[in-house]
């Protein structure tokens, strides 16, 4: 029997996903997301479009020093000055990939570029040239592929190979495509382009139909051997095929793909719990195989067939995707080394010892209020560590509320703002309401609140809440993250991080549409 082939997996997350609007990202953000998904030995990270802003481009140049056993790929329009810049954020980066891109559609070329087909072709082979000066790994696109004639798509391909492109993208930009049309595209275009076998055939579908992961499965069958994809499905508009989907169906189906994958998909639910914590995208409990309920049995029927064998209605393993039972991993006792221990079994490290300190404290508070600590607890305290990083202009120091039966809620702060510590006080519709207005009283952030939502980490009453706050001023958006089993404490802290963030945020372009 013949070894399947490699279907490289490239996940656009930290880039298309976070064009998603309010899915917003701080370098150290994107950095924790890159680790993750170099443990889930995904073969392509795209960490962003550095000439988009000077936070992309950190974005990108610090996923690159961080991640070694992926590629990792920065995002440029077919123009000099976004491939010098995706070339300069790569240059610490192990195996660095630059990925150009220019509309091919006849809707795109009139009204978006303004250009003709030939100087499309001219300035695709331009910009592929400029890119191979940096690296030997370079992908192209054709932007809206999906809507584009395929005399044109072969022109095109052909001519951009022969100037040193190695991977070949199909986007279906606008989500237009159908499965079995899609599929074909790509089998008559490796027959008619003379010389497709010098490079991979990649596709890059979005989900407006609800058809990402089916037309990118159609392509896979047809010669396709890259898939692009994120994490949750998180993306543009109603979001990009989803990485979970697309990996599992490869996996469960072998009789059907004759290619697979080299992830750990032990590593999955981690990711994706974490892409939802750190976006503030909620995954839906039916999503498929990351779904609080994607493996639960409620009927009966179900549960007695799974009892006597689980294959009668488990096609997939729930641990083979990295669902475990809530398992006691730490308690009250347990010491620093036992901790640093699991967080490295979670591929969780420090950048400094102050870090491991702040974060180890953390845990001691938290045994004192919680007696068993799972994974997901040490994933929470993690990212509450991280987001209150050393240098935050604003900081809790004390919070207090009361509400009472037939009481207006009341909140007293004390922040550190700048070094300096204040004080406010509020009254609320809630006791949240109230916390978030007495520490507006002291930041005064003019910022709007676009979403607010808590999550049990653990089941049980005495499990941490873990909230997400979205505060948008002036175009900027950002997330913010926190948790303690003090609901209330962990909005606060979750407002204090989006506030932030805001104070730091820069505005920036969009890679499609914006200019910059
Ligand atoms: O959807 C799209 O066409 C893109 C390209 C930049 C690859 O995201
Ligand atoms: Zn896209």
């Amino acid at each position: 029997m013949s070894q399947p082939d490699q279907l490289i997996i490239f996940d656009t997350t930290l880039r298309d996903g976070e064009q998603s609007p309010g899915a917003s990202m701080t370098k150290d953000e994107k950095v924790r997301i890159g680790k993750a998904l170099e443990k889930l030995q995904v073969d392509v990270i795209e960490a962003g479009f550095p000439i988009a802003s000077h936070g992309d481009f950190e974005g990108v140049s610090a996923v690159a020093k961080a991640v070694k056993d992926s590629i990792v790929c920065g995002l440029a329009r077919a123009l000099d000055k976004d491939i010098d810049r995706a070339g300069e954020a790569l240059k610490k980066a192990n195996s660095g990939r630059i990925h150009t891109f220019i509309a091919t559609s006849p809707i795109h070329m009139q009204h978006k570029l303004r250009m003709n087909p030939d100087q499309v072709v001219e300035q695709a082979v331009h910009a592929v040239k400029r890119a191979r000066n940096y690296t030997d790994n370079v992908e192209f696109s054709a932007e809206d592929a999906g809507r584009s004639e395929i005399d044109f798509l072969c022109r095109i391909f052909e001519a951009v190979i022969n100037a040193g492109a190695t991977t070949l993208n199909v986007p279906d930009t606008v989500g237009y495509a159908m499965p079995h049309q899609f599929g074909d595209l790509i089998h008559r275009m490796r027959e008619r382009i003379p010389n497709s076998d010098k490079a991979i055939f990649s596709v890059h579908c979005h989900n407006d139909l609800g058809l990402a992961v089916a037309n990118s499965l159609s392509a896979v069958s047809n010669g396709a051997r890259q898939v692009e994809c994120t994490i949750n499905g998180l993306g543009e508009r109603a979001g990009n095929a989803s990485l979970e989907e697309i990996v599992m169906a490869v996996r469960t189906r072998p009789d059907l793909f004759s290619c697979q994958t080299r992830l750990d998909t032990t590593q999955i639910v981690t990711c994706s719990k974490l892409v939802s914590n750190i976006t503030g995208f909620p995954v839906q409990p039916n999503k498929a195989i990351v779904g609080a309920n994607a493996f639960a049995h409620e009927s009966g029927i179900h549960q007695d067939g799974v009892l006597k064998s689980r294959e009668t209605y488990e096609i997939m393993r729930a641990e083979d995707v990295g669902w475990s039972q809530n398992r006691m991993v730490l308690g009250k006792h347990s010491g620093r080394n036992a901790f640093r221990t699991r967080l490295e079994d979670l591929g969780i490290s420090f950048e400094s010892e102050e870090e491991l300190n702040a974060a180890f404290s953390r845990f001691k508070d938290l045994a004192d209020k919680k007696h068993e600590i799972f994974d997901e607890d040490l994933q929470a305290l993690v990212t509450d560590t991280k987001t209150e990083s050393f240098n935050e202009r604003v900081k809790l120091i004390a919070l207090k509320v009361c509400s009472e039966t037939g009481e207006i809620p009341h909140a007293e702060v004390i922040l550190s703002v700048d070094s300096e510590e204040e004080p406010g006080v509020a009254s609320g519709g809630g006791p949240v309401d109230a916390a978030f207005k007495a520490i507006e009283s002291i930041v005064n952030s003019g910022a709007e609140l676009q979403l607010y939502s808590v999550n049990n980490i653990t089941s049980g009453t005495d499990a941490q809440g873990e909230v997400t706050v979205r505060l948008e001023k002036g175009g900027r958006i950002a997330n913010g993250q926190g948790a303690d089993t003090d609901i209330v404490i962990a909005s606060a802290k979750a407002y204090i991080s989006a506030v932030n963030k805001i104070l730091e945020s820069a505005l920036k372009a969009h890679p499609q549409t914006g200019d910059v």
